[in-house]
């Protein structure tokens, strides 16, 4: 049921789309399925702009659907080449022989069949009925969302299935009975020419009715991406001096984090540092005090570094040239890791 809402803004939206919307686009004369379909999927990812001389050339080498289905993939390639996204052109050419083949070379009248076509998601299988047929589908665009969003100050990021339910709850209770192509077509061109990214209130025939508006604060709609929590892992590393100040570095197995470079050695979080080191590196040692952690922060997670300063007891000979005795300021440091670096730049606790 539309409520009155509802009802009104649609009105102000046909009423502005009659005095300032789009009206000479080219797929808008005539607007065929066929027209529509092509100008939509081109229109997916770029800018109307830059569409306008690809479509025209596009309808002049496949003027309607049997002349597209019958093309080589080659071909059609060929005149999308520098719209970029070139699956949509390969589903295009997929879709052109499904229609041909298995739907007597008519878009089917039923929205469900469109949508499941090569390509065409719900959003578009809207678009290409009410604006060819004009029937009654709504559409989400990125641009009916930021329209809708702010309209309603609806909150959380679209990227969320929940909230884009909710937007397209709302596009289908504002999708009028009467004149669906022109209210669809209105919505994208408000979106695009005054509910921008920064809008322009002023010139909108939606202001008096909208909730973000009120609020003074239209760009907090839709809400942006979340930052991605990084995972965090945390490791401790050895940090065990010798009476030369030398600090012992173990070669790092060649896959995982900083593979195959230098770096102290790792203990496990479980393992008592002092057992571990006789067990694993044959040296004795002796712990200091606790040093603070260290923070570093890589592309997949965040790593906190826990430093374990430590003395060795009884000399050795290291084993092999896996395992080295570092000298901070005079051994070369070209293959240390950045964080092992700063690592080493910290004071030595007391004993
Ligand atoms: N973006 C997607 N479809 C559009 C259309 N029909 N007009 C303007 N911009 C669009
Ligand atoms: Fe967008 Fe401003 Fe219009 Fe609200 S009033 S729909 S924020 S342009």
């Amino acid at each position: 049921m539309a409520t009155d809402q509802d009802a009104s803004l649609a009105s102000e939206v046909l009423a502005w789309f009659d005095a300032h919307g789009r009206h000479d686009l080219p797929w808008q004369h005539p607007a065929t399925p066929y027209r529509v379909w092509i100008s939509e999927v081109m229109l997916q990812q770029t800018q109307v702009a830059t569409v306008i001389p690809y479509f025209r050339r596009f309808m002049e080498r496949f003027p309607d659907l049997p002349v597209l289905a019958s093309a080589s993939l080659d071909e059609v390639m060929a005149l999308w080449a520098g719209l970029g996204y070139y699956a949509r052109a390969r589903n295009l050419h997929r879709c052109a022989r499904v229609l041909v083949e298995e739907h007597d070379g008519e878009f089917p009248d039923d929205i469900e069949q469109v949508q499941r076509l090569p390509g065409i998601g719900r959003s578009t299988a809207g678009a290409i009925l009410s604006l060819s047929r004009n029937e009654r589908h709504a559409i989400l665009d990125g641009n009916v969302k930021r329209v809708l969003a702010r309209y309603h100050a609806v909150p959380g990021w679209p990227g969320r299935s929940r909230v884009t339910r909710q937007l397209w709850e709302l596009s289908e209770q504002h999708t009028p009975a009467a004149r669906p192509r022109d209210f669809n077509q209105a919505m994208m061109d408000l979106g695009s020419m005054v509910c921008t990214r920064r809008p322009a209130c002023h010139l909108c025939p939606l202001q008096s009715g909208c909730q973000a508006y009120a609020r003074g604060n239209p760009m907090a709609y839709p809400e942006r991406r979340p930052p991605r929590e990084r995972p965090q892992r945390a490791v401790r590393m050895l940090i065990i001096r010798n009476s030369n100040d030398g600090i012992l570095m173990v070669r790092r197995p060649p896959q995982g984090l900083w593979g195959g470079l230098l770096s102290p050695p790792e203990c496990p979080p479980e393992a008592e540092p002092m057992t571990w080191a006789r067990e694993n590196l044959g040296i004795e040692i002796q712990m200091q005090d606790a040093a603070p952690p260290l923070r570093h922060e890589i592309t997949h997670f965040s790593l906190l570094i826990h430093p374990q300063h430590a003395r060795l007891i009884a000399p050795i000979t290291l084993r092999d040239e896996d395992h080295v005795w570092y000298k901070p300021g005079v051994s070369l440091s070209g293959g240390l890791p950045a964080p092992v670096q700063r690592l080493l730049e910290q004071k030595e606790p007391a004993i």
